[in-house]
């Protein structure tokens, strides 16, 4: 191809000569001059355009964060109080180990199994802290990127939460999905997403939302994830279970667990990314693990060697603090049982904000089913609006939230609800 010589001054004043293919036309040091602008990230979108709205009445339920009654972030009181300890103690700022505390890991393993844990006694898991959810998905996709010998392509539900594609598929992993959410009865297809399930070739890994499903509220009852265990054993599949929302969906821990228990009582290796975003609140403070349930103790010590080396590569160490503060409430009974009632007490406000929304829509005249708010769990309601239906309730009413209808019922409150109901029944009357 033919070329021409640029010639530029850096600011070192040293001259650049660079070869530019002709056509190209870059001017300098503009070396990124052909970056496209990326599109917005649709949640964080919905909120620029909710800081532009005037409106004294809008309303924000696009982001997952759980709010107040009056509207306002919570700090949990169990983290007020761990965090004082902390700060007290002096503590250094030296590095952490690559795999993170091991205090913490192995505190926030046991939260997710529970204290008779089969994988935990046999001590068969290698758990590595986490930068949250997020990081516990992608540190533990690179490694399936570089060690899994089944079939690549990651199996998600559909829909499911919006970051787990472009993780997937950051490290290499193609995605494809199985029949999740029945848009009919703003519920499980539990018919569909067997069948699909039945389809996927064996040794794939399939993703699974361990409760609080992420965008739809709707998850499997017991008898369900106890029959989906056994096909996946059938099939064997190698299940990745996100829990991003523990107690958080029922202000019970242990409850919120039993999916990935099921499926370890029923013998089947997994793996599991937490977070503690939502259960403690510590969105920010970015602290999570991730974990590989192990055939046996010397697999799990060479699955951790591993996740070592990816570890180190990535960002070389986790952040202290946030991993602190969890090991000061998980190992303290007295802040424990504070962690368990500042989780309930998030908890029972959405569940009563689900049952106050359900009434509202009733007393407005709506005539359409809404059972479904109350069925759903967790921070998120599917509402079944239409996207026009979206555009409207925006346009007219101020109230923001993605396409899909997903609504965060944390930014609904005992004084906004009335305002929402009527708002939802206008625009899907
Ligand atoms: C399903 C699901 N997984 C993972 C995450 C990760 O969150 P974080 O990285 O903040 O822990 C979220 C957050 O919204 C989520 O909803």
């Amino acid at each position: 191809m033919a070329s021409t010589v640029v010639k530029t001054l850096r600011p070192t004043g040293r001259v650049l000569q660079s070869i530019a293919p002709l056509g190209l036309n870059r001017r300098g040091n503009a070396w990124f001059e052909d970056v496209e602008m990326g599109p917005p990230d649709p949640i964080l979108g919905v909120t620029e355009a909710f800081k532009r709205d005037k409106n004294p009445k809008r309303l924000n339920l696009g982001v997952g964060a759980y709010r107040d009654d009056s509207g306002n972030p919570w700090v949990l009181p169990c983290v007020r109080c761990a965090e004082a300890r902390i700060v007290e103690k002096q503590m250094h700022k030296e590095y952490a180990p690559i795999d993170g505390l091991p205090e913490f890991c192995a505190k926030t393993i046991e939260l997710a199994l529970g204290k008779d844990s089969y994988v935990l006694k046999d001590k068969r898991n290698a758990t590595a802290q986490s930068i949250s959810g997020t990081g516990a998905l992608r540190v533990g996709s690179a490694f399936l990127a570089k060690f899994w010998r089944g079939n690549r392509e990651v199996y998600v539900p559909n829909p499911t939460w919006g970051n787990h594609i472009p993780v997937f598929e950051h490290a290499g992993l193609p995605v494809k999905k199985y029949r999740y959410y029945d848009s009919d009865t703003c519920g499980l297809d539990y018919k569909g997403c067997k069948e699909d399930i039945c389809k996927i070739p064996s040794e794939s890994i399939i993703v699974f939302h361990a409760c609080a499903h992420n965008p739809t509220g709707v998850d499997p009852n017991i008898i369900q994830w106890c029959e989906l265990a056994d096909l996946v054993k059938h099939k064997c599949l190698f299940p990745f279970f996100d829990m991003a929302y523990q107690g958080f969906a029922t202000g019970d821990l242990d409850r919120d667990a039993q999916a990935v228990r099921i499926f370890e009582s029923k013998g089947i290796n997994f793996c599991l990314a937490q977070s503690y975003a939502k259960n403690l609140g510590l969105y920010g403070e970015r602290v999570g693990a991730f974990t590989i349930a192990c055939e046996n103790e010397v697999e799990a010590c060479r699955v951790l060697s591993q996740l070592k080396i990816i570890i180190r590569a990535l960002y070389s160490s986790p952040p202290l603090h946030g991993a602190r503060i969890v090991e000061e409430i998980l190992t303290d009974p007295d802040l424990y049982d504070m962690f368990l009632k500042d989780v309930k007490t998030m908890a029972d406000r959405i569940i009563s904000v689900r049952q106050k929304l359900k009434e509202g829509l009733i007393q407005s005249g709506s005539k359409r089913k809404w059972d479904h708010i109350t069925n759903q769990i967790g921070m998120f309601c599917y509402t079944g609006m239409k996207p026009e239906q979206v555009e409207r309730i925006t346009k007219e009413f101020s109230v923001y939230l993605t396409r899909d209808g997903r609504i965060s019922m944390a930014g609904v409150t005992s004084k906004n609800v009335e305002y929402l109901a009527k708002a939802m029944h206008e625009v899907t009357k």
